[in-house]
């Protein structure tokens, strides 16, 4: 796809190409701002838009009045109230070049008439690659947090940036009646990793990288889930303020810490363009290493009184530039798509690549997620592909360089039978919805040794048994010998086949007792663990400690899901619904299950869990809503030390509220409690009434 130089383009090509840009550039806004979910790389939507801008400095006549030059990201969506920003949200121009970096220094020097060896300062600052939110404080309380949204309108995201630790629910120290304080919001690479596993485990979206990932937290309407999703917060900016604390970027930047808000420990003062130069440099080298993700670095004019001057360029300031980093991505060829099958059936496509660096590390596999990925991306073997890698994070396929398919290829097809036993494998439709699921499953079952080796391999996992030294390669090893087949047999190898094991190779008296000795140090485990282990569709570790605290120990358990109620019951216990319900019916439905278990108790005794420290609080058993801001402690904080003393924690008032604990700034649900004659306490009396 080589486009035509700009300067070689006629007025009609490229009054053409402008409406087209126009187009594509808006469909990409909207991906990426409205759905978090682009499909095309940073670089490649800079490089859209730098064309864009070049053909219109050439023909200033043909700019058009949808110009993307002339907007910034996309409407906001419609599920959320609308806040108009009392001072509009920018972006920033790009520098891709040192060049460009000496070209805007030289620049802000014509604009403001200074010398070129009149002194400048800038500050360079990370540029934190997350979703941008302006937060207002009104005499020092936080009242409002919005997003960017198209720069001029945002959506009001209060309750859910309130769960965010970083962000203060009241400035420290002496602060402006009115302050709008921006920043970033972002997840770290490791929290980002920890949550695509819980979203996959629970079959839930997948997110393409960190950014995506805060965005859609952040975006959540239940701030529930966003309170569990841990996200970051790097204030770098203001909007409204009444009273400025200082006179220059970095003394603002100070201002922010002594206020309470994490501001990014990198950012420099620099005196010179070399400076800044050396600093991009730096970050550059550290980036992999810095833990988030940051797409450049961002250079501001320190004295805000020149800033004052520099002033604005249609969608951005004259006193700062992004210097934007090359993506860390590379091309290489798909030689095969692996079909990995998990431990309920569920087939993941992974593509075996040529082996390429991207971002100083060896890619080989890039996972594919499912079917459906495939093909929307149209992956076929032989295709080269762009890979991209984020941090710690598994590489994804961005997308396949079209120009490079081989003539002969063809569509990958999806196999429809399960690779490890030759059962059919089978998209299951939701029986409510109508839809299909977007995984294919093996309907093998407990003939499919791959599901087999993958339950065993939970079973022994960190957050279920815990069996030290039996890890993947001995599961798999141990299965394919017979040592293992089902959990029970772990148990017995020491009784059954201590020297089938001394006689293997790699293995000796001490492994052979060092193993041995890890089984036998789990003989006793919790309930919750012990469900958890069992892997059972949808029942992840908290879900397992839910069951366990409420039935409390496993003949219990085991008993109520015989009987008739089974359902009844399990819906009964807060935070499980009916499709995971049914799963835990449908796991005990099956005989083989029920020996499993019946194995089991043999060799393992299961510890009761207690129910959470009911009597003696005076909160348990209550039912509890937190409104307004909490100043002692976080929204989701609250909630987790009610719960803990045996509080059910509501998110609306009814009739059947105990309680309402309200903050500053509570609104409709105080007038709620009031209409309800529910009890209404503050922050203070909660805190004293919990013993805190
Ligand atoms: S300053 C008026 N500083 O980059 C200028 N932005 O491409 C306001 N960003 O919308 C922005 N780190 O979401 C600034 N240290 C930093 C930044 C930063 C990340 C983001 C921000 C902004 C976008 C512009």
């Amino acid at each position: 796809m080589s486009a035509k130089p700009v300067d070689k383009l006629t007025a009609a090509e490229a009054e053409k190409e402008l409406e087209r840009l126009a187009s594509e550039i808006a469909e990409h806004d909207r991906r990426y701002h409205g759905e978090d979910a682009p499909i095309i790389t940073d670089a490649e939507y800079d490089a859209l838009r730098r064309r864009n801008e070049a053909i219109e400095a050439r023909f200033p006549k043909l700019i058009r009045p949808d110009s993307p030059t002339h907007r910034v990201g996309a409407k906001p969506s419609e599920k959320f109230a609308k806040v108009i920003h009392a001072k509009p949200m920018l972006s920033l121009d790009n520098a891709f070049a040192d060049e460009d970096v000496a070209d805007f220094a030289a620049r802000v020097r014509r604009f403001l008439g200074l010398k070129e060896d009149a002194k400048l300062a800038f500050t360079a600052e990370p540029k934190i690659d997350g979703l941008s939110a302006s937060l207002r404080y009104e005499d020092g309380v936080f009242v409002q947090g919005a997003t960017r949204g198209d720069g001029t309108e945002g959506e009001d995201i209060t309750a859910n940036l309130r769960a965010i630790r970083d962000i203060p629910l009241r400035l420290s120290g002496k602060a402006p009646a009115v302050l709008e304080v921006r920043g970033e919001v972002y997840m770290t690479h490791k929290d980002f990793a920890a949550l695509n596993k819980r979203q996959e485990a629970a079959g839930e979206k997948i997110f393409a990288n960190p950014r995506n990932s805060a965005a859609g937290s952040v975006r959540q309407l239940d701030p529930a889930i966003t309170a569990v999703r841990p996200l970051h917060f790097f204030a770098y900016a203001w909007g409204e303020a009444a009273k400025l604390p200082a006179d220059t970027q970095s003394g603002m930047l100070e201002a922010f810490k002594a206020y309470g808000f994490k501001v990014n420990p990198l950012v420099r003062r620099c005196a010179t363009t070399n400076d800044l130069i050396a600093f991009y440099r730096d970050i550059e080298a550290r980036r992999a290493a810095l833990g988030y993700d940051i797409d450049g670095v961002v250079y501001k004019v320190d004295s805000l009184e020149l800033q004052a001057r520099l002033g604005f360029v249609s969608r951005s300031p004259r006193w700062a530039i992004a210097h934007k980093f090359a993506a860390e991505q590379a091309e290489t060829v798909v030689e095969d798509i692996d079909i990995q099958v998990g431990r309920t059936g569920k087939l993941t496509p992974v593509a075996k690549l040529r082996p390429v660096t991207v971002g100083g590390v060896v890619v080989a596999n890039a996972t594919l997620h499912n079917e459906d990925e495939i093909e929307r991306k149209d992956v076929r073997l032989g295709d080269t592909v762009v890979v991209q890698r984020a941090g710690d994070v598994i590489p994804q396929v961005v997308r396949v360089v079209l120009d490079k398919r081989p003539r002969n290829s063809r569509a990958y097809k999806f196999p429809e039978k399960c690779p490890a036993c030759g059962s059919r494998a089978v998209r299951e439709i939701d029986e409510k919805t109508g839809k299909e699921d977007v995984d294919r499953r093996c309907t093998g079952g407990l003939i499919c040794p791959a599901q087999a080796v993958e339950r065993l391999r939970h079973f022994v996992s960190r957050d279920a048994f815990d069996i030290e030294g039996l890890g993947e390669k001995n599961i798999q090893a141990f299965y394919d010998d017979g040592l293992i087949r089902e959990p029970v047999d772990i148990f017995l190898l020491e009784k059954k086949h201590a020297r089938t094991i001394l006689e293997r190779e790699g293995w000796g008296e001490q492994s052979a007792k060092k193993l041995f000795d890890a089984i036998d140090r789990r003989r006793e485990i919790p309930l919750d663990r012990f469900i958890n282990a069992l892997g059972i569709r949808h029942v992840g570790e908290t879900t397992a400690k839910l069951i366990a605290r409420n039935f409390h120990t496993l003949d219990a358990f085991a008993a109520a899901m015989e009987g008739e109620g089974a359902m009844a019951e399990l819906q009964g216990i807060g935070g499980i619904g009916e499709t995971v319900a049914e799963a835990i019916k449908d796991f005990f439905d099956e005989p083989h299950n029920r020996t499993v278990l019946k194995h089991l108790a043999k060799e393992v005794r299961v510890l009761e869990v207690a129910a959470p420290a009911a009597s003696g609080s005076p909160v348990a058993g209550k039912t509890v809503v937190f409104t307004g801001s909490l100043e002692k402690m976080t929204r989701h904080e609250a909630k987790a030390r009610a719960e803990s003393l045996g509080a059910k924690v509501a998110s609306s008032v009814s009739k059947k509220t105990d309680l309402v604990v309200a903050g500053p700034g509570a609104g409709s649900k105080l007038a709620e409690a009031q209409k309800f004659g529910v009890a209404v306490i503050d922050e203070d009396a909660w805190l004293k009434m919990i013993g805190h």
